[in-house]
């Protein structure tokens, strides 16, 4: 069972952090199909500080968020502190830290994957903020910052010096980006070193069958799913021996979906733009997908939405000679 703090997680199955996915509609849905946690995407610490509304909107949660699991980032302790802090008032109960994110608007002011190279200071955001703050804290890495850097053991022991609670690992390098096959032996690795500090394992799980594999093959306490889950948090059913949705279910949790995204969006154009991106993964292994998705990027409002999902959704069987690895467009992939 993993532990973080007063909070048991209820299973070993969490949905990763995703920019622009794992907003509080997606999580919602992914917590009640089975999913044992849900870490918000990442938010900026110096956001925070300025607490704008688009940053409030990233703090927006459901009563079933329990723990409320904030993702931040920044580079400097202090700030991370102050922004942690701020995350608590607005209801954060434990505090990731992103050691992760590749993307150069992030790492050249220290934060995200620059941070694994600079590990005294990595360790200093931890422990500033859970002196601050007094919650839990958990970190998200990779494997380094490219492969003359894989400094993971390093960076993991520090941390876990510093009061880290919970690690999660995804073992490809900040040079990798999302090519190569995820390394599992560093999640391995990184867990037989470790102490009380728990660590969850990340990277390349599209199937309930992999989950199992990871957690048999490294001894991981958890295993957080990224891009397998989008368009399909059914997985986390299926992850715990649950069925596969029906046609209908499909149907109904896509345009719920939908609705709450719209409401949490605001204005229609840009909430249906935004969407787009969840109809066409949705939209994956299905018959006909090809050609839903050719109609989904020219969706403008939110009836047409409404009318393409139900046309679509309500008939929508499994097509198995689709391809199963995708087309992901991970334009705006953060982690
Ligand atoms: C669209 C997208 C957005 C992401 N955003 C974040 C993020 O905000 N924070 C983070 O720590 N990781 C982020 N990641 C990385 C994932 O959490 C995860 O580490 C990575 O996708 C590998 O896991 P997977 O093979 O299960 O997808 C993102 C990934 C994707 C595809």
């Amino acid at each position: 069972m993993i532990r973080l703090g007063p909070h048991s997680l209820p299973g070993r199955f969490l949905l990763a952090p995703m920019a622009g996915v794992s907003e509080q509609p997606f999580r919602v849905i992914a917590l009640r199909l089975g999913a044992a946690a849900c870490p918000t995407e990442l938010v900026s610490a110096q956001g925070l500080m300025r607490a704008n509304a688009r940053t409030a909107r990233y703090l927006r949660h459901a009563a079933v968020e329990r723990p409320f699991w904030v993702q931040i980032f920044g580079g400097e302790p202090e700030v991370m502190a102050r922004a942690a802090v701020m995350a608590k008032d607005f209801g954060a109960e434990v505090i990731d830290v992103n050691m992760g994110c590749p993307v150069k608007k992030v790492t050249k002011s220290g934060a995200g994957s620059a941070l694994l190279c600079d590990v005294p200071r990595a360790a200093e955001v931890v422990r500033a903020i859970a002196e601050a703050t007094r919650l839990p804290v958990t970190a998200k890495i990779r494997s380094g910052w490219d492969q003359a850097n894989r400094n993971y053991l390093e960076v993991a022991q520090a941390l876990e010096a510093a009061g880290c609670a919970a690690l999660a690992v995804h073992p490809r390098t900040r040079a990798q980006g999302y090519s190569g096959a995820a390394d599992w032996k560093v999640i391995s690795e990184v867990k037989r070193a470790a102490g009380r500090m728990q660590v969850i394992g990340n990277g390349d799980v599209r199937t309930p069958a992999d989950a199992r594999r990871m957690l048999e093959e490294t001894g991981c306490d958890g295993v957080m799913v990224g891009r397998g889950a989008l368009g399909n948090p059914w997985l986390f059913r299926e992850l715990e021996g649950g069925p596969a949705p029906t046609p209908k279910e499909r149907c109904e949790t896509v345009l719920e979906h939908f609705h709450a995204h719209a409401e949490l969006t605001g204005a229609e154009a840009p909430s249906v733009r935004a969407f787009r991106k969840h109809l066409a993964w949705y939209a994956r292994g299905l018959h006909g997908a090809a050609a839903f998705r050719a109609e989904a990027v020219r969706l403008e409002t939110a009836a047409e939405v409404e009318a393409a999902v139900r046309r679509f959704f309500a008939e929508a069987e499994s097509d198995a000679s689709a391809p199963s690895v995708d087309d992901l467009d991970l334009g705006a992939a953060l982690g």
